[in-house]
């Protein structure tokens, strides 16, 4: 456990506030009375840290580091290329991003330099430097937070300045070699988009080059290794004076950087989670997402993930912004804890005066100090999550599921010319995860180039590209035994998006034939029935032949394709793979994977049907040391029957086979051993 304790606190930028000592004692001293143990300082100080080229004034901040130090307070530290100051966006332009249309940003804003510029590799590095020998020993200081969100620009989050072509033309030859290697993965001849000399290569841009999709992907590819290397760059010159671990800021499912690549530079994932709850009085789709994007960032190091950012009440930037109802705060907080993070952090400790996130929710509002609802709901986080360092350390969730997510797929997929070209990625993966969240069994969340070794059940929705090796690795899996599931427009194509030719990758495997796909518009309804429910075939319905021994436990049943298979299973060596040809609604992948979850042998930690709203998931340590967490994402009371006796391991409370769960209620419980 980084820290040496279950992390709570956030973001502190005392240096909007130098001018009020007054405001800062009364920081300190409310930090402790919310139970807050750890900070983040530095994210955007880069102005105050350097007011003047070479010119570095730290002062202020070591002066907060050891008072904090005093009080028992931790602190992240955060490198702050984040956000450029003026002085050196004028002197310096082409630390500016270039937008793919070719014109260069104007100074402002934030998450948008050029990662290529060797201007802002140096003076990022010498500032990065200067922190490390100050504060890179102090006994305190815990974590470096490298930058902020990479990529986070709301658009087009890559630089396509003439340095970062160039960049992209060397990173191109080494990835092919030779121009026909190039073109030949491109499918060059087709529209004469043919290069003959790598000068002529430019990045993709909608005024230019924007049908080439093995192109998009490489740039997709491209701009994510430029952006691993600047945050190793940054790395290495935090490290020159100290060892502290690494990390930087994910979001959510963010689709310019690839964080399986970028992940393999830190010491420890962390991210910045914003979940829309109270966006319907129906909060499971939210927590899903959430529960998913906890899983993804615990997946990555198969380790614990710290929850890097949160709020406390609303966020400032959509449409709509609920304030946490009730019991909310406490259940997204737990949520975090429950998938494996050792933190609760915030975005912010407290509201700035001005400027654009004033409005955004703090732990200390403007007005009030800590007599608010806010503050009170903050100080109870702090109060519970000390009492369970003890109780977590150690321990983590090892689920026997996994869900394939990549990036390149994801590029791939939504940037297909046809069937369809309103295909969500994200959506899709979340559909079938809900059906694993509806049944608490907890499942990973990793990329093509994952282990699947110790897995039962992996899903790959969606899997449109093959990385290479792939299909060799989900052979050996189901040959091992595994359970494998997956989707119409699976294996499609290649790393470059080449359709395969002849056969699909996994023909064998699968046991089925692919033929036509059709994306037929609402009008032309089908369905199919499963277990002797009739469900609604969606938007893509492909049609497939079944080989010999393969089972059908479905076909269409309506129009021309009737009696065409939906749902098929072949049995491969000891495992078994499963086939969906029909784009399916939730109703049905909660039964089918229902089905699966027998099948694998796998049950949730209370061996139970969950009521619907109700999760369930544990953390494992050794000596058969677990932890699990039941959690109600319903705005009203729900009991869960038939579960056996367990303890609480909080109040020490003894539930004999039932569970009463208050409005958004979490409860930890033991196996009570008899
Ligand atoms: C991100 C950023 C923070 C802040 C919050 C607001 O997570 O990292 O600096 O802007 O969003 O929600
Ligand atoms: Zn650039």
């Amino acid at each position: 456990m980084i820290g040496g304790r279950i992390l709570h606190g956030g973001d502190y930028n005392p240096e909007q506030w130098l001018e009020c000592p007054e405001i800062l004692e009364e920081d300190i001293r409310l930090m402790k009375e919310a139970g807050v143990n750890c900070v983040t300082l530095g994210v955007f100080s880069w102005a105050v840290l350097e007011p003047e080229e070479g010119k570095y004034e730290f002062g202020w901040l070591e002066d907060i580091v050891d008072r904090l130090g005093k009080e028992g307070v931790q602190v992240i530290l955060a490198t702050p290329s984040g956000a450029m100051p003026h002085w050196l966006t004028q002197k310096y332009p082409e630390v500016m991003q270039v937008q793919a249309d070719g014109k260069r940003n104007l100074p402002g804003k934030r998450h948008n330099f050029c990662y290529t510029s060797p201007v802002m590799r140096q003076k990022i590095h010498a500032l990065d430097r200067e922190l490390s020998r100050v504060f890179g020993r102090k006994e305190n200081v815990i974590l470096w937070h490298i930058s902020n969100e990479f990529g986070g620009n709301f658009g087009d989050s890559t630089c396509h300045c003439e340095q970062c072509q160039e960049a992209f033309r060397q990173w191109l030859k080494k990835r092919y070699g030779t121009l026909e290697a190039l073109n030949h993965a491109y499918w060059g001849r087709f529209w004469s988009h043919v290069y003959s000399d790598w000068s002529q290569i430019h990045s993709p841009a909608p005024n230019g080059e924007y049908t080439v999709t093995a192109l998009k992907l490489d740039w997709q590819r491209f701009s994510t290794e430029q952006i691993s290397d600047f945050c190793a760059e940054e790395i290495r010159a935090v490290r020159e004076f100290s060892d502290l671990p690494a990390t930087t800021n994910f979001m959510d499912f963010f689709k310019g950087l690839d964080y399986h690549r970028l992940g393999k530079e830190l010491d420890i994932i962390s991210w910045d989670s914003y979940p829309y709850w109270h966006e319907k009085k129906d909060e499971v789709p939210a927590a899903v997402r959430a529960a998913a994007c906890h899983n993804m960032m615990r997946s990555m190091k198969k380790q614990p993930f710290l929850l890097m950012e949160s709020v406390p009440s609303s966020v400032n930037w959509r449409p709509f912004n609920p304030v946490k109802r009730p019991g909310m705060h406490m259940l997204s907080s737990m949520q975090a804890i429950a998938h494996g993070s050792d933190s609760v952090q915030y975005f912010q400790w407290r509201k700035g005066r001005g400027s654009y996130e004033k409005f955004h929710g703090a732990v200390l509002d403007h007005k009030n100090g800590s007599n608010t609802r806010t503050f009170r709901q903050v100080a109870e986080v702090g109060e519970r999550l000390a009492g369970l360092t003890e109780k977590l350390n150690g321990t983590v969730n090892q689920p026997k599921s996994a869900i394939i997510f990549d990036w390149e797929n994801w590029w791939a997929v939504e940037d297909t010319t046809g069937p369809r070209l309103d295909l969500d990625y994200v959506s899709c993966v979340l559909s079938h995860y809900q059906a694993f969240w509806e049944a608490g069994i907890e499942a990973d969340l990793v990329g093509m180039d994952a282990d699947l070794d110790g897995y039962r059940i992996v899903a790959a929705p969606l899997n449109y590209m093959y990385k290479n090796g792939y299909a060799e690795k989900v052979r050996k899996f189901v040959e091992n035994g595994g359970i494998y599931v997956t989707t119409y427009f699976s294996g499609m194509v290649d790393e470059t998006d080449l359709c395969f030719i002849g056969h699909h990758p996994l023909e064998d495997v699968l046991g089925i034939v692919q033929e036509e796909i059709d994306a037929p518009s609402p009008e032309f309804t089908n369905s199919f029935c499963y277990d002797g429910n009739e469900y609604p075939a969606g938007g893509m319905r492909e049609m497939i032949h079944a080989v010999d021994g393969t089972e059908v436990l479905s076909v269409y049943e309506e129009d021309y394709v009737k009696g065409m298979p939906v749902v098929t299973a072949a049995a491969y060596g000891k495992g078994k793979a499963y086939y969906i040809a029909a784009e399916p609604e939730q109703r049905f992948l909660s039964a089918f994977y229902a089905d699966r979850f027998r099948e694998a042998d796998l049950v949730n930690p209370l061996g139970v049907e969950l009521p619907y709203g109700v999760t369930v998931t544990a953390r494992n340590g050794e000596d058969g040391k677990q932890i699990v967490f039941v959690m109600n994402f319903r705005n009203e009371p729900v009991r869960v029957d038939g579960i056996g006796t367990w303890t609480d391991v909080e109040n020490g409370t003894i539930y004999t086979d039932s569970l009463e769960m208050g409005s958004f209620g979490c409860v930890l419980l033991r196996r009570q051993i008899r």
